[in-house]
């Protein structure tokens, strides 16, 4: 015997209508799936800026501290951004891109020299501020940048630089 499925109003066998509830789950399923690829491949198509411009005036301290913030900073924090592979798949690059312009518009290291000495000293006391309170660099890039977490003598180095840099400020 048939009749039509109740929500649906497919003609199917009575005995089948289990079967076509299962289907029916499967489709949509199936239809959800299919429209999240469509998605994700269209956001694909949007552009995202990941330029390196010129370095227009490095950082010129210590060379210990370079070093350090070379290592743990610069893919932020400069013009020298080393862009992973994860900042070419949307939507991850989307914040990739968003922080790198946010941690270049306040802080960078490709600019210091065109700092003038105010601001490097302000600068130099938040670097390690924020180390010290361990919220940079950032922990969700600490994730996979093992490598870039700064250890003990990492931050005895930027602090004793930037103790320094606070008494330089505090003479004049
Ligand atoms: C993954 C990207 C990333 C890395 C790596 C990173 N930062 Fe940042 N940084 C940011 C972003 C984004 C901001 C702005 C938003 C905020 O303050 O959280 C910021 C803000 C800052 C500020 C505040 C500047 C201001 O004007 O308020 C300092 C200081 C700073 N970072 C220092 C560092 C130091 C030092 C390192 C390395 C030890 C580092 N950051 C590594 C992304 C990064």
């Amino acid at each position: 015997m048939k009749a039509f499925h109740r929500e649906c109003g497919c003609l199917v066998a009575l005995t089948n209508e289990l079967n076509h509830e299962g289907y029916r789950m499967k489709r949509k399923v199936l239809l959800a799936a299919g429209a999240l690829v469509v998605v994700l491949i269209a956001i694909q198509l949007v552009p995202v800026d990941r330029s390196n411009p010129p370095v227009v005036a490095d950082f010129d301290g210590p060379a210990e501290v370079a070093t350090v913030l070379r290592t743990s900073c610069y893919d932020c924090h400069s013009h020298e951004t080393g862009w992973p592979w994860y900042s070419r798949v949307a939507p991850v690059s989307w914040l990739v891109a968003h922080d790198v312009e946010e941690a270049r518009g306040r802080l960078n290291f490709s600019l210091w020299g065109s700092y003038d000495r105010k601001r490097q000293e302000r600068l130099a006391e938040e670097i390690w501020e924020e180390v010290e309170k361990g919220e940079m660099p950032l922990p969700a890039y600490l994730l996979a940048h093992a490598d870039a977490r700064p250890d003990e003598a990492d931050k005895a180095t930027l602090r004793d630089w930037s103790g320094a840099a606070r008494q330089a400020g505090s003479i004049d």
